[in-house]
């Protein structure tokens, strides 16, 4: 007898199967026991008929606990009634592993609770869902750059440099000397041009956020991408493929999943048909002004302002050119102003905000040092950077997507810390 897993149930019909599963949850009487199952794959619901399988198994299935590990022996049939298409008649149990007073029942929990326990709760449908589409994410970004031409080349988590501004640095000790857990792998990106022409890189970047918010870890996941001989339009152009190319992928592969969170496929579909309006900061201020926000030319975005401005165009949406104020010290200057940079922030519509920020970097070696001057940056640890204006420098740009609040985007989620395994934030180390 074969061995299955649930997600294949539908090439099973009619067959006598094994299943590896856990007891999510029961419900039943005296003569029906409807089991609520799991085995990684996706979730179906078995149903134990005393009538079927005689006294002892059917008290075996009666007396099983929330999570208890066992081998199922059952009949698959399709079932149009439940959500999944398919049910099993089970006609033996075998339990593996008892579990008893689990602490996620299933009444409603408090998000607290949940991710004091997230080290199970991971077993849970929502993060199921949400997991599975971070997980078609990433390989999703690995086909793209793949397929663009570009070459994978990992940035170090370790550093001595913060391009990032010096507020928000994760502080540690190397040996005797400061060292910084890294907030963006972006500068060695930018060396890595010169040898590879596109590359990106993929890992952990660590913050130390102080606020308390829906669209902040305090280490997350970036991907940046940095291309050589590239003006900061034609980066955009990759950047718009790019989000339409992980949407695609995602509405390909996790369907299942989408249903899962009840996630509208239509109004996903239908970012990947618009065109991405690309709007400056200017407009976006104007905008924002005479729809009564208070903010002032020069000043950044918070989250209100971000969210107005994608739900207005109903679509991903580029703010370009930002004041020079806001932004870090390596962004190009506009050609015919002093005053804003050549940068963008993609804002995801239905209030998700920034997904991604980017620009063409300045290739002024006096620029650059004046900048990091006045940043207060330690020059000495951005001499190697600066050697990359020395020696053949090339206009270039680049960007950096944040995997959490894409995935956040994708899911419908409301919290990014859904979209991550074990979330780090302010108050959370633990599991
Ligand atoms: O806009 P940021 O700070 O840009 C950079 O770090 C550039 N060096 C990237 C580059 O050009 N290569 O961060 C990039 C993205 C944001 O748009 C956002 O999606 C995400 O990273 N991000 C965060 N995600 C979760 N928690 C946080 N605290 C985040 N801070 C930024
Ligand atoms: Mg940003």
């Amino acid at each position: 007898m074969e061995t299955i897993r649930i997600a294949d149930a539908q090439h099973h019909v009619g067959e006598k199967v094994r299943l590896n599963v856990w007891l999510r949850n029961k419900r039943g009487s005296g003569k029906m026991q409807f089991l609520q199952l799991r085995d990684g794959s996706a979730f179906m619901q078995g149903v134990v008929a005393k009538e079927e399988v005689g006294e002892e198994i059917f008290a075996t299935a009666k007396g099983l606990k929330q999570e208890t590990s066992m081998i199922l022996t059952g009949t698959i049939r399709a079932d149009d009634r439940s959500k999944f298409g398919y049910e099993l008649d089970v006609q033996d149990i075998e339990i593996i592993g008892e579990s008893e007073g689990y602490p996620i029942t299933p009444k409603e929990h408090g998000t607290d609770f949940l991710f004091d326990n997230r080290h199970l709760y991971v077993r849970h449908v929502k993060p199921f869902a949400v997991l599975k589409i971070r997980d078609t994410i990433t390989r999703a970004i690995m086909d793209f750059f793949h397929q663009d031409g570009f070459t994978r080349l990992d940035s170090p988590v370790l550093t001595g440099s913060a391009p990032e501004g010096t507020t928000e640095l994760f502080e540690t000790d190397y040996f005797g000397t400061p060292a910084f857990l890294a907030q963006t792998g972006q500068l060695y990106a930018e060396a890595g041009i010169f040898g590879f022409g596109k590359v990106y890189d993929f890992g952990p970047v660590f913050r130390a956020e102080k606020s308390k918010t829906r669209r902040h870890l305090t280490e997350f996941w970036m991907i940046d991408a940095e291309m050589a001989w590239m003006h900061q339009d034609q980066s955009l152009d990759v950047q718009e493929r790019f989000i339409k190319f992980l949407l695609a992928a995602v509405l390909k592969e996790n369907s299942y999943e989408l249903d899962l969170l009840e996630r509208d496929k239509d109004l996903l579909q239908s970012y990947i048909d618009a065109d991405f309006p690309r709007v400056s900061y200017d407009d976006a201020v104007k905008l924002l002004q005479e729809n009564d926000f208070e903010i002032k030319w020069g000043e950044d975005f918070g989250s209100p302002e971000e969210t107005f401005l994608a739900n207005h165009f109903a679509k991903p949406v580029f703010i370009t050119n930002y004041p020079k104020g806001v932004k870090a010290f390596y962004m190009k200057r506009a050609e015919d102003r002093d005053d804003v940079v050549v940068s963008a922030d993609l804002l995801a519509p239905e209030g998700y905000g920034e997904i991604i920020g980017g620009s063409e970097r300045d290739i002024d070696f006096d620029y650059l040092q004046k900048r990091l001057e006045q940043e207060g940056l330690d020059l000495e640890e951005y001499e190697w950077y600066l050697d990359l204006r020395k020696f053949g420098s090339v206009p270039h740009s680049g960007f950096g997507l944040g995997l959490e609040r894409m995935v956040t985007f994708v899911s419908g989620e409301s919290h990014i810390r859904e979209a991550i395994p074990f979330p780090r934030t302010l108050g959370r180390l633990r599991p």
